[in-house]
């Protein structure tokens, strides 16, 4: 459970973490092992080599123990066959006796230097003079001795034995046991006897008998002659971290009693005993012993070898044991370096991995960053790809998908815009036909009305007009009703104007048509209007083109439209100006289209809405009927007329005309 929420936290970490810690991961997994095992082989090697030392170390311990001990041999074996001392002894001279070996026994610093006959009687006791006759035959040493041998071995001489030499021997030896943690239990609390080093030769007369013995010995109780000597040919007094380095030790049985091993106070710690576990080795089994022990209060790379006496028994222990901490130190110092570059590689190889992850991830990063421009609408964002890997293959295939969407949207808004557009022509050509509907069935209603009005009223205008001529006549020329017959006659045929134009507009003949050109039709209305005073102050510029094709039209119809153009405009430029006549083919090509331009006084959005209205005018002697017919005339071509104008800027209007009217 804890396991799957773990992992799930790691899979949802960025790709460089994840990569990172990995890697980290096996690094250390790797490193630890290697470290652990270098740590056990490396302490291994370095204890292993200690031990070694140690043994060798032991080797020469017991050449100095064993030096010490042939020493004896020799000061035994030299002084029992001096004929003086042979002499002396046959003839008894005690006193001499006495004298020469009590000289060798201080020179030599003997404990013990004793004298005996053939039977093994003491004669002369160097340690105590006046004490002699006791039977020493039962010396295994002695014994041999005066069957001719030179002996010399360790040996435990028993309390009895020692006051028999001297008490301060006795004393010597005597040594309080002190309670030593996780030695062999004991319930005894001090050790009377003594060990000794211990030597015997024979002594011989001319004859080759044996008369008697000559015996020396040295108590290593509290005597650190040889572990000193050890200490100082071994280990060379060397010394670490103030404490001395190298230490030996002989054990009487499991007891020390002659040490260098130092206790907390700086005594010596004779008087402490030896371990359970080496006892048993050692001083059961036999064995030698070589391990780190807890010595007193130090650990040590110890080495024990047991000590035997002439029968070949076991009953002490020969020590040597090196402080443990310089090898301990000297692997710590190694196991640090070893970590310390163990870290440095690692860091390194975090760095190097930290480079690793960002080529590898930069480009992905890239993707994503692109992903979203691309999401945003940047479709011009590309992916750059430096590589041929994977991540390549997919930036390029990620462009490609890019560059594929980025046309598709562009066609989209192509689309879009075109239906628009569409949509816009549409609603404009709907708009225009419901304006022109509209525009028709006005013109029709009042078509009609303005039909039966006329033709009501044109009957009797014409009647008023005969009537005022005749009446005219009738009167003098200068009779003051002249004047007023005069105006009535103008205003009536005005009226019949009007009523002329209401005429053209209603009446609904349908054209007469033929194939004409147009240009021609504008040219011919242009050559009539041009002789009309009005238009001298007006510069027409003329742009026609050329070849259009001819169109199925009424002239006549046509060149009444173009006719009430050309005078709108003329008398929208009161001031003059100029007035532009084009004619051209439409776009689509299905139409005709001859624009009048002026640069008058423009016409307002109010007026544009009723411009084609029968009677809307805005000129004081206007009918307002001339847009209204040429609308209808045009509509009967199935045309249409467009007007496009800014006020005081001047107006355009567009006869349109199908070139193929069905
Ligand atoms: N080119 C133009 N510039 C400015 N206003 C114009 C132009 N053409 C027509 N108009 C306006 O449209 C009105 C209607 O024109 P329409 O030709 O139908 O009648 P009219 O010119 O007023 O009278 P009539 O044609 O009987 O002399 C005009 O009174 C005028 O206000
Ligand atoms: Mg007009």
């Amino acid at each position: 459970m804890i396991f799957k929420r773990c992992l799930n936290k790691f899979l949802s970490l960025p790709l460089r973490q994840k990569f990172i810690l990995s890697f980290l991961a096996v690094i250390s997994l790797g490193g630890l092992l290697t470290l652990t095992l270098g740590t056990r082989l490396e302490h291994r090697t370095i204890i292993s080599l200690a031990q070694a030392k140690v043994q060798h170390d032991l080797a020469s311990a017991w050449m100095v123990y064993n030096e010490k001990l042939n020493d004896i041999r020799d000061i035994v074996r030299i002084n029992s066959s001096r004929e003086s001392v042979q002499h002396s002894l046959k003839v008894n001279d005690r006193e001499t006796l006495l004298k020469y070996l009590g000289r060798i026994r201080n020179d030599f610093k003997l404990d013990v230097l004793t004298l005996t006959d053939a039977r093994g009687k003491t004669i002369i006791r160097t340690s105590r003079p006046d004490f002699w006759g006791d039977n020493q035959s039962d010396d295994p040493l002695v014994e041999r001795a005066l069957k001719g041998e030179i002996v010399a071995a360790t040996q435990i001489t028993p309390r009895e034995e020692l006051i028999r030499e001297s008490n301060a021997l006795a004393e010597q030896a005597y040594l309080e046991i002190l309670p030593t943690p996780k030695a062999a239990p004991s319930s005894k609390k001090f050790e009377e006897n003594g060990m000794m080093l211990k030597a015997a030769a024979p002594l011989v007369d001319e004859n080759n008998k044996i008369i008697g013995s000559l015996y020396a010995g040295i108590l290593l109780n509290r005597n650190y002659e040889i572990v000193d000597r050890v200490k100082e040919i071994v280990f060379k007094g060397e010394r670490y971290k103030g404490r001395e380095i190298g230490t030996a030790t002989i054990f009487q049985h499991d007891l020390r009693i002659s040490t260098n091993v130092k206790q907390e106070n700086g005594a010596r710690a004779i008087g402490t005993r030896v371990s359970q576990e080496v006892n048993h080795a050692v001083l059961k089994e036999g064995n030698p012993w070589i391990h780190r022990a807890y010595v007193v209060n130090d650990w040590y790379i110890s080495a024990y070898e047991p000590i035997k006496n002439i029968d070949r028994e076991i009953i002490g222990i020969l020590y040597v044991g090196m402080l443990e901490k310089p090898y301990i130190d000297l692997r710590n110092k190694v196991m640090i370096t070893f970590t310390g570059i163990a870290v440095l590689c690692v860091i390194i190889l975090l760095v190097i991995l930290f480079f690793i992850t960002s080529t590898i991830i930069r480009p992905l990063q890239n993707v994503v960053v692109a992903t979203d421009k691309i999401a945003r609408g940047d479709m011009n964002h590309k992916v750059e790809i430096d590589f041929k890997d994977e991540v390549g293959q997919l930036a390029q295939s990620f462009n490609q998908m890019t560059e594929a969407l980025k046309i598709a949207n562009q066609k989209l808004i192509q689309w879009g815009k075109t239906l628009e557009k569409r949509v816009e022509e549409r609603t404009k050509e709907l708009k225009d036909m419901q304006d022109s509907m509209i525009q028709s069935e006005k013109m029709a209603s009042l078509g009609k009305i303005a039909a039966g009005v006329a033709h009501e009223i044109n009957n009797p205008l014409t009647s008023i007009l005969i009537n005022t001529h005749l009446m005219m006549e009738k009167i003098s020329q200068e009779s003051s009703f002249q004047e007023n017959l005069n105006m009535i006659a103008a205003e009536t045929s005005r009226c019949s104007d009007i009523v002329k134009g209401l005429l053209e507009f209603a009446r609904q003949n349908p054209p007469q048509k033929s194939y004409e050109d147009i240009n021609e039709i504008v040219n011919i209305v242009i050559s009539i209007l041009e002789k009309q005073v009005t238009l001298k102050k007006i510069k027409i510029i003329k742009a026609m083109k050329e070849d259009l094709p001819s169109i199925e039209v009424d002239a006549g119809k046509i060149k009444q439209v173009f006719w009430n153009l050309i005078i709108n405009a003329t008398e929208a430029m009161p001031e003059g100006g100029t007035l532009t006549i084009s004619s051209r083919l439409s776009k689509s090509g299905q139409f005709i289209e001859i624009e009048f331009t002026d640069t008058g006084v423009g016409i307002s959005e109010e007026q544009k809405k009723k411009l084609f209205d029968p009677f809307f005018t805005t000129k004081g002697g206007g009918t307002g009927l001339g847009l209204a017919v040429s609308y209808g005339i045009i509509e009967q071509h199935q045309g249409r007329i467009e007007v496009k104008s800014r006020l005081s800027e001047g107006s355009s209007f567009t006869v349109s005309l199908p070139v193929d009217a069905k």
